[in-house]
């Protein structure tokens, strides 16, 4: 537990770059916000004091948050300094260490964080920024330094002139300061005319002209610092993102045999012994079992679970569903809202009809259930035990095939069972 340290989570920003209605930090990244990812990690730094700067479309961000997060509104978005004001009237009694931490960088890791506290502690700096090393710095604010190679100040892009947009060493914008020294700093921030706002970026230079220390340490993996300001650049964090959740799976000993076009969010949990097939596309809380076959070509989507020795091949969609062990359904089809038991065997085109228009409706297969290719099953429907339904079966709405039993034709009608 970081006990003198309280962070501030800057993500009242609209994100006018994205050009989209939605608040940037609620976007999309492998299939979570990309605020989720920094709640996270103030999680797991153990920090006790945390308040969040909310503005833009405020109501649809705030129940992302946890409880214990006090919400400061900037109703007005007048800029980081502005929006770190509006954040340290909610920590009026607090003394110590203020981290600040953007919403929109969502590639952070913990260790770079502990590595900043530790350092402007150590050090005991009035203020501690992060930068990073970036090939194509645009966008950034660039690291001034002075000829001792203090840093002086940043500059952001907008007011850069071109010796200075020359600089490849970046401000990602995460930094500690000491409050006091904070609180006092930022009554000398001056409106930037040209876009009018209060950069908490202009505290550097303060701090300095007072003969304050101003320390930075530098990301090893610029990556983690990437802002996510447009939609290209969400596209890349999205990229990096992925690589990093196939790295995982596949440490953690499943099989991807193209993770560059393996596409499986934040979360899924898959079991030791499957193996991902490429174009697989996997979304947020899909389970899978052990000794699976994934693919190619295959859409898992939201809650799907599956348990062991499952195969799910060709141009088969899977959507809210439950599978128990040993299915096989490898050929293309749709499977939505549906209860498979174990060993079901599903044909090719096999289409689970769960839509009526209003509802989305259950299917049920029981164990050992053989569906032929081309069934179209019209949920609500249930397939009982190790019963057989003919190729290109229609199974009506509110049917129930008795165990054992074969259907077939359209609308599908239970064929008499030859004498043996
Ligand atoms: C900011 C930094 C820049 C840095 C970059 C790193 C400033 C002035 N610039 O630029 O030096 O290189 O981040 O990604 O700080 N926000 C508010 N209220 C506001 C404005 C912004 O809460 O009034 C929040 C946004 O939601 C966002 C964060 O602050 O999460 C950063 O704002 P953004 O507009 O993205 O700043 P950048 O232009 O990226
Ligand atoms: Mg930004």
């Amino acid at each position: 537990m970081s006990k003198n340290v309280a962070v501030i989570i800057l993500a009242a920003g609209k994100g006018e770059r994205m050009k989209s209605e939605l608040p940037k930090v609620l976007h999309p990244l492998c299939g979570r916000p990309l605020l989720s990812y920094v709640l996270s990690l103030v999680k797991n730094l153990k920090i006790k004091n945390k308040v969040a700067v909310l503005g833009y479309k405020h109501e649809q961000v705030k129940p992302y948050l946890d409880r214990d997060i006090k919400v400061a509104l900037q109703r007005k978005l007048l800029g980081t300094a502005d929006a770190v004001r509006k954040a340290l009237s909610l920590l009026k009694g607090f003394r110590g260490t203020i981290l600040i931490l953007y919403g929109d960088i969502p590639l952070l890791k913990k260790e770079a964080v502990d590595k900043l506290i530790k350092r402007h502690h150590d050090v005991g700096a009035a203020a501690t920024f992060l930068t990073a090393k970036m090939e194509k710095p645009q966008g950034y604010g660039r690291v001034l330094r002075d000829k001792y190679s203090t840093m002086c100040g940043i500059v952001e892009e907008k007011d850069a002139d071109d010796f200075q947009k020359d600089i490849k060493e970046i401000n990602t914008g995460i930094a500690c300061f000491d409050k006091e020294k904070l609180v006092e700093a930022l009554k000398s921030v001056k409106l930037n005319k040209k876009k009018k706002e209060y950069y908490l970026t202009d505290v550097i230079s303060i701090l300095y002209s007072k003969n304050e220390l101003v320390e930075t340490v530098d990301l090893a993996d610029a990556c983690e610092g990437m802002g996510v300001n447009s939609q290209k650049e969400l596209a890349k964090a999205i990229s990096i993102m992925r690589q990093r959740i196939n790295d995982e799976l596949m440490d953690s000993g499943i099989t991807i045999t193209d993770p560059q076009t393996t596409f499986i969010d934040y979360g899924v949990k898959i079991g030791q012994g499957t193996v991902i097939y490429p174009f697989t596309v996997i979304e947020k809380n899909v389970k899978i079992g052990k000794n699976c076959y994934i693919g190619p070509f295959v859409h898992l989507r939201e809650d799907t679970q599956t348990k062991d020795n499952v195969t799910l091949g060709n141009f088969l969609e899977v959507a809210r569903s439950k599978l128990d062990s040993g299915i096989f359904i490898k050929h293309f089809g749709y499977i939505g809202d549906a209860r498979l038991g174990r060993s079901v065997n599903i044909g090719a085109g096999t289409v689970t009809a769960n839509f009526d228009g209003k509802n989305k409706n259950t299917t049920v297969i029981e164990d050992g259930a053989f569906i032929g290719s081309d069934t179209i099953l019209v949920a609500p429907v249930r397939i009982g035990k190790s019963a057989i339904t003919g190729a290109g079966a229609v199974v009506l709405k509110d049917s129930k095939v008795p165990a054992g039993e074969v259907v077939a034709g359209v609308p599908a009608r239970l064929l008499k069972k030859r004498k043996t």
